[in-house]
């Protein structure tokens, strides 16, 4: 890292892991039994995803790529940002797209990520700053659920939240995220969001459940996950991993189907859970969206969609929203 560079942390590793004692006590007790996403991205995890992208099935990250490389200029030109601040913070390859495009305009200053994760963060700071010298950097270590009230002010701000992982969301909680990112800007400031798009359902369950397995043992991470944090006896092998096509909400859900019956001790939680045989947790929502509803969200939130971007295959959209 550069020096002038810092990071402000408004989550400590004490804060994660109660959110996650919070989330797993809170999750196994309804039926169906539920696991928040967001754990599945501990440094294997995360590796693990990083190989999903690269899978012949899932075309999310290769489309969303294909509309920075056809359209990055002409977003920059758009926003005229003087910072991008990138929720999530994302592989580095979309990043410099946004970056190059943003610097050729001679306004942009500021490289924001915005992460739960301190390594994350440095990792992807280091790995710039390097090839961004004059580029000024400021991490931020929060939860885009829960902190957007501390992104740095300013103005002429880009914030990027991509990849699609706004479809993790239920639709009450995108309402919220949204107006909360829509609180925190002003006039100039905008929003690029990357939506994945309804299509053929056996594209989409294929891209959520490959044939080599990567996506079924990323699915499974969670479970060594919590057995680390909570000191927990999950088996992941008597879980299989399961993707199905939710056509009424147009979501992905990935679920880990018990193998058998079988009882989880956790001990942090001095917590008994019980699965039958065949029973299903849900472990992510993935939803993809159509044109319409996109606006409508934003709309609600207070933007107004300025330009929506698709990648030749129409699989994949960036927008660029404007507070109204
Ligand atoms: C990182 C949230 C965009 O929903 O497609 C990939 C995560 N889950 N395969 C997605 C994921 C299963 C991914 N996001």
């Amino acid at each position: 890292m550069g020096t002038t560079d810092r990071i402000s942390r408004y989550l400590t590793a004490h804060d994660l892991a109660e959110n996650l004692a919070r989330d797993v006590r809170q999750g196994l007790r309804k039926r169906p039994k539920v696991l928040p996403p967001k754990y599945f991205y501990d440094a294997r995890g995360s590796a693990m995803f990083e190989e999903i992208t690269r899978l012949a099935e899932y075309y999310p990250t290769r489309a969303e790529e294909a509309i920075l490389t056809n359209w990055a200029t002409e977003i920059a030109e758009l926003a005229e940002g003087e910072m991008l601040v990138e929720l999530g913070s994302g592989s580095s390859t979309k990043t410099r797209l946004l970056l190059d495009a943003m610097r050729t305009t001679g306004r942009l200053r500021w490289y924001v990520p915005v992460d739960v994760s301190d390594t994350a963060l440095q990792g992807a700071m280091e790995a710039l700053g390097a090839d961004y010298p004059d580029l000024q950097m400021h991490g931020v270590v929060a939860d885009f659920e829960q902190h957007l009230e501390h992104l740095p002010q300013g103005s002429h701000r880009m914030i990027a939240f991509l990849g699609g992982t706004i479809g993790n969301l239920e639709p009450a909680q995108r309402a919220a995220f949204l107006a909360a990112v829509r609180a925190g800007l002003n006039d100039s400031d905008r929003l690029l969001l990357g939506t994945d798009l309804v299509k053929d359902p056996d594209r989409l369950v294929a891209a959520y459940d490959d044939a080599a397995g990567v996506t079924a043992n990323f699915n499974r991470n969670v479970l060594y996950v919590i057995n680390r944090a909570l000191r927990a006896d999950f088996v992941p092998s008597a879980f299989e991993h399961v993707a199905v096509w939710d056509a009424k909400h147009e979501w992905i859900e990935m679920r880990l189907r018990s193998t058998s019956a079988q009882t989880v001790r956790i001990r942090d939680l001095d917590l008994e859970v019980v699965f039958e045989a065949g029973e299903e947790m849900r472990t992510e929502v993935s939803a993809k969206f159509r044109q319409e509803g996109v606006e409508k969200e934003l709309a609600a939130a207070g933007f107004a969609v300025e330009s929506w971007w698709t990648d030749p295959g129409n699989d994949f959209a960036v927008s660029l929203a404007v507070p109204v």
